[in-house]
């Protein structure tokens, strides 16, 4: 029916109105907390280029937990910058790991937060790579080797869900059997599936310290023009067991999450990856946006495309915002 009949501002002029039809609800349920331990006794560095994020030494991301938890965001996912580097990644898989410490005390402290570990190499590597290096280039089946053990050294010290962000052909299946293996067959994986070689992880390499020392990721991480080819790693990586499949970053990959959510109907995350908040911050600081309303509006957007959980250093920022309109 058309106008004059037809009028679309009437449901539009009443504020309750406009909530009772908005088709999307943020929900502090969906969101995760990126955090960054760092070895070391009362570390509480600030990262430069995300304001108000620090890499925090273990009895600090104990305390800022507690703030996380208090906030209502109920999960976190961890990266770790550790004292030594190796050339393959195996101090990620130490024991007495930083990111294993961390677990530990979190879980002692804040029994009921969720924590997701993140499985990669590049900040376990002194080359800043995701993987193993033979020949110049990340070699993908020996990577396999140190993503598992990794994974396994996590769920031990307490991890409750795997989050493999390394881009290697085949990690889901060979880190799903190693936790099976080893009597994890309760820890879900969440998979990084269709992740993009982007210029937006900037500010994330400088928080990790994992910059690769030499050439990028392009041989691993995916080509931002492929829509069809994200479809493949995450149907690749679901037939390998993933619970969960990650698109990321989520801003310029919005019609990748829809894609995918309508393509597979699996539980979809989204990425809201540092570069994205980092503008956001920046252009925030200078007074040529609301801050606030711009990030209610982006995670909204993520939501909206198709996402179920949205990962965001916004997180406890946003879970305010929500809590007050409450
Ligand atoms: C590690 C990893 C990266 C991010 C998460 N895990 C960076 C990269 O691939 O270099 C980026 C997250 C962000 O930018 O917030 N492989």
């Amino acid at each position: 029916m058309a106008f004059p009949v037809t009028r679309l501002r009437r449901l539009r002029y009443n504020g309750i109105l406009r909530q009772m039809v908005s088709e999307t609800q943020l929900s502090v349920d969906d969101f995760v907390m990126p955090l960054f331990v760092i070895a070391g006794k009362n570390v509480r560095n600030p990262i430069n280029s995300m304001p108000g994020n620090y890499q925090l030494s273990v009895e600090n991301i104990v305390e800022e937990c507690k703030k996380v938890w208090a906030s209502g965001v109920k999960a976190v996912l961890l990266f770790g910058i550790p004292e030594h580097k190796d050339e393959d990644g195996s101090v990620a898989c130490e024991h007495n790991g930083i990111v294993q410490q961390a677990i530990r005390a979190i879980k002692k402290e804040i029994p009921e937060i969720y924590i997701i570990a993140d499985v990669c190499n590049c900040e376990y590597t002194v080359h800043g790579h995701c993987g193993t290096i033979i020949d110049g280039d990340v070699d993908n089946d020996l990577t396999l080797i140190t993503l598992a053990k990794q994974s396994v050294s996590l769920a031990e010290a307490g991890a409750d869900m795997i989050a493999p962000s390394d881009m290697m052909d085949g990690r889901v299946a060979i880190i799903r059997e190693q936790l099976d293996l080893n009597k994890f067959e309760k820890i879900p994986i969440m998979s990084y599936s269709a992740k993009y070689a982007s210029g937006f992880y900037g500010p994330f390499r400088e928080a990790a310290e994992s910059a690769p020392k030499f050439g990028n990721r392009a041989t691993y991480q995916m080509n931002p023009a492929n829509s069809n080819e994200a479809m493949r790693e995450v149907k690749a990586d679901i037939e390998e067991g993933a619970d969960i499949v990650m698109v990321k970053p989520a801003l310029s990959y919005l019609d990748v999450i829809y894609r995918v959510k309508n393509e597979f109907n699996m539980p979809v995350a989204a990425y809201n990856v540092s570069g994205e908040f980092s503008m956001i911050k920046a252009a925030a600081q200078n007074d040529w946006i609301d801050g606030d309303r711009v990030m209610m509006e982006v995670l909204t957007s993520i939501k909206r495309a198709g996402a179920d959980i949205i990962i965001t250093y916004h997180a406890v920022e946003a879970a305010n915002i929500l809590n007050k309109l409450k």
